[in-house]
């Protein structure tokens, strides 16, 4: 709900137990007024106060009011070089070279369900959901306007942030920095969390007080990176699972970011998101116009759980689109860790064959299918089937995999080119190089120039062919390496800063063509694991491999991080053979099961080379997931223990929107003598209902959740169980 007060400009914006509020102020400078728990009937502009304070200066308007300074009030999207020393939302250059931004709020709108971005990912609602206000603002001297999007889905406690800048002068602007959120506090005292990581251990929780000056992540790689996630949580400093309050904010985009939070002198703080100002410019011509990616936020009283759990809803409900909002993700087999690039169309189906009895319902054909692709040197950029090694093309694979039950999935990496392909050599000039420099090789391939629509038609084109060569069901859609030498020969000399948000643009294209030509094709995002995990792929691609390290253990950190914005059903999880390829680490193939069943369910090991034992454990694996899926997929998430905390076990649960029934998973470290006696407390269940425990016994929800539930004692590494609460 949005509540207006014309009179004096407070716009007020309500979800079910959030309030946001602005108002524009003196001089017609837009204040930001509150963020937090729900208020009603308050205007909180009563509590900003200014004073005549040293080196902050005063707007001429202010006349001989000293104590109006921009540098002190809280604002709502900060400007630049003209008195706000703190972080700036807004750069622009000028036609004069000045770089100053100076906005004053001009008038609103409001319109029922929510705004839709052109080009880029958003959250969604129907009309009845959501509401938006826009806030317009202007720079007269620039001519420069501004607007200020808000979407309110109120019932997800949700608010969501874009800005588009239009230049309405005569002359070209260029934008230097365009964030999509600011976010200011009266008080520093809070908690920052990041999610920092690497190629296999993404997204580890970084919890680091504000202080005095700048901290910020971010990423220069071109995709949103293994390094830092788009999302950060602002917190109260006792703030935890189930106390204090708790900021969520999230970044759609996919791109290079930005997210910084400043501890200013008066002891206020600010946080400023959006695409990285690194090597960025964007020039308007007049009349043309700029929109920021989106950020979503909310806000939790109660720690960290509700605060992910409001997350969880708004992207399952909100972010997601048909026809893979709720529907149960299919049991896949992915052929990568059992084969490498060493198959053929024999080597596949064995594997397939093996599966489909174990109930598994989507065969994944994984990197190496297409070119020369013997080795990862070489062939990207050829999409067209390796007849060495699959001798009918997909033609003939396809219907004999369908024949066994299952639906097929094709593995591509479409911003890649090897320089060793019949694409790189017919055109070199499509990857991004800089005049005189010889490119950067990762992986030994180059990107190509997503930026320009005549790489991406085609590329688009040669995936098109494939994808309507046979039925196929699935995309992996990978990216292996960062991007360097980002210059694109189709822009001039002036406008290269563009290059890399037109590369994203560019990728949000492909997919968005993707799903438009083939509407039924679930599309799994994947950057080498997780280096592209955010919140701006997961609207077109609903689920992502979550990190290239399959080890189980490894795994509960990395679910666990990632899980503080993002649902179980977006995390591709698999169970892997063992020693684990990446830390050489066994685990009981039991605990495997369970720590990947608590994501989007798969296997990828050499099934023909199973035995009887592992495919009976597999088959009971499949059938537990089958009957549990809709806790995992639909249900609220609970993180029960800190596995960078807890070194005896780790617990997790997944309970159903009406509490009667959950899933409660446990993981126990490495073993040794004389353990304490362990009591796992619940969270989120009924006080008042008796749940039955795996059929068995039964205890009151009360008991379960205050009490506690007796763990066994583990007598040997990293075991595993699982406990179906249901109501009596
Ligand atoms: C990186 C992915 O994360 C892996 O799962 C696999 O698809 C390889 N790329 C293939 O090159």
């Amino acid at each position: 709900m949005i509540v207006l007060d014309k009179q004096s400009a407070l716009f007020t914006l309500h979800t079910r137990n959030t309030t946001y509020q602005m108002k524009a102020g003196a001089h017609r400078v837009l204040l930001h007024t509150y963020y937090g728990p729900r208020l009603e009937n308050e205007d909180l502009s009563r509590l900003i106060r200014g004073a005549d304070r040293g080196n902050c200066p005063n707007p001429s308007e202010a006349g001989m009011d000293r104590t109006f300074s921009l540098d002190i009030l809280p604002q709502e999207y900060s400007t630049c070089g003209v008195g706000d020393f703190r972080l700036p939302s807004i750069e622009l250059e000028l036609p004069s070279g000045s770089r100053t931004a100076d906005l004053r709020y001009t008038g609103f709108e409001l319109r029922k369900g929510k705004y839709a971005l052109e080009n880029l990912p958003a959250f969604w609602s129907r009309e009845e959901e959501a509401d938006t206000l826009v806030l317009f603002l202007e720079d007269a001297a620039a001519k420069v306007a501004v607007e200020l999007y808000y979407g309110v889905l109120e019932d997800c406690d949700l608010i969501t942030r874009a800005v588009r800048v239009v230049n309405k002068g005569d002359e070209t602007v260029r934008l230097c920095r365009c964030a999509s959120l600011c976010l200011d506090f009266p008080q520093a005292d809070l908690d920052m969390i990041t999610f920092h990581g690497r190629h296999m251990m993404e997204r580890c929780p970084d919890r680091q007080p504000l202080r005095h000056g700048v901290q910020s992540v971010g990423s220069t790689r071109g995709a949103s990176s293994h390094q830092y996630n788009p999302f950060v949580v602002l917190c109260g400093r006792d703030t935890n699972e189930e106390y204090g309050t708790a900021y969520g904010i999230a970044l759609l985009y996919s791109g290079n970011f930005e997210a910084a939070a400043e501890h200013s002198q008066f002891e206020s703080s600010r946080l400023v998101m959006g695409v990285n100002p690194y090597h960025f410019g964007w020039d308007l011509a007049p009349g043309e116009s700029f929109t920021s990616p989106e950020a979503a936020m909310v806000c939790s009283p109660n720690g960290f759980g509700p605060m992910s759990r409001q997350l969880h809803r708004a992207i399952r409900e909100h972010l997601i689109r048909d026809p893979y909002q709720g529907a149960r993700r299919p049991v896949l087999i992915n052929n990568w860790e059992a084969t490498l690039f060493n198959f053929n169309e024999e080597k596949l189906l064995s594997i397939a064959k093996a599966a489909a009895p174990l109930g598994i319902e989507l065969f994944v054909m994984d990197d190496g299918w297409f070119g020369k692709r013997d080795d990862d040197n070489t062939g990207l950029g050829d999409w067209f089937v390796n007849t060495d090694k699959l001798h009918g093309g997909l033609e003939a694979l396809v219907p004999k995999v369908q024949a066994l039950g299952m639906k097929f999935g094709i593995w591509v990496e479409p911003e890649m080119v090897n320089e060793d392909s019949e694409l790189y050599r017919a055109h070199p000039d499509w990857a991004l190089t800089v005049p005189g420099r010889a490119p950067a090789r990762g992986r030994n391939q180059l990107v190509l120039d997503f930026s320009r629509k005549e790489v991406r038609d085609y590329v688009y084109g040669q995936l098109h062919k494939v994808l309507a060569s046979a039925d196929i069901s699935y995309v992996k859609w990978d990216m292996n390496r960062s991007l360097t030498d980002v210059w694109s020969a189709a822009l001039p000399a002036e406008r290269q800063g563009e290059v890399f948000h037109r590369f994203t643009l560019g990728v949000y294209d492909m997919l968005e063509r993707m799903r438009q030509d083939f509407p039924k094709l679930f599309i799994e995002g994947c950057c080498g694991g997780g280096g592209r995990f955010d919140a701006g792929m997961l609207y077109y691609t609903p689920q992502i491999w979550c990190s290239d390290n399959t080890d189980a253990i490894d795994r509960l950190r990395i679910q666990y991080g990632t899980s503080f914005c993002y649902p179980p059903d977006a995390m591709g999880a698999h169970v892997s053979a063992v020693p684990n390829l990446g830390t050489g680490r066994t685990t009981p193939l039991d605990t495997r099961g369970v720590v990947a069943m608590s994501g989007t369910f798969g296997y990828e090991l050499d099934l023909a080379e199973t035995t009887q034992a592992e495919k009976e454990i597999m088959a009971r694996q499949v059938a537990q997931y089958k009957r549990c899926w809709e806790l995992v997929q639909k249900g609220d998430y609970y993180r029960l223990t800190d596995p960078f905390q807890n070194p005896l076990y780790n617990a997790w649960s997944h309970v159903s929107p009406d509490r009667r029934k959950a899933l409660v998973s446990v993981v126990t470290g490495s073993t040794y003598a004389t353990p304490p006696f362990m009591t796992l407390r619940l969270k989120g269940l009924d006080p008042a209902l008796r749940y039955r425990v795996n059929d068995g016994d039964s205890y009151s929800g009360a008991m379960l959740m205050e009490a506690g539930y007796p763990l066994p004692l583990p007598q040997d590494d990293y075991l595993s169980f699982q406990l179906l609460l249901e109501a009596e």
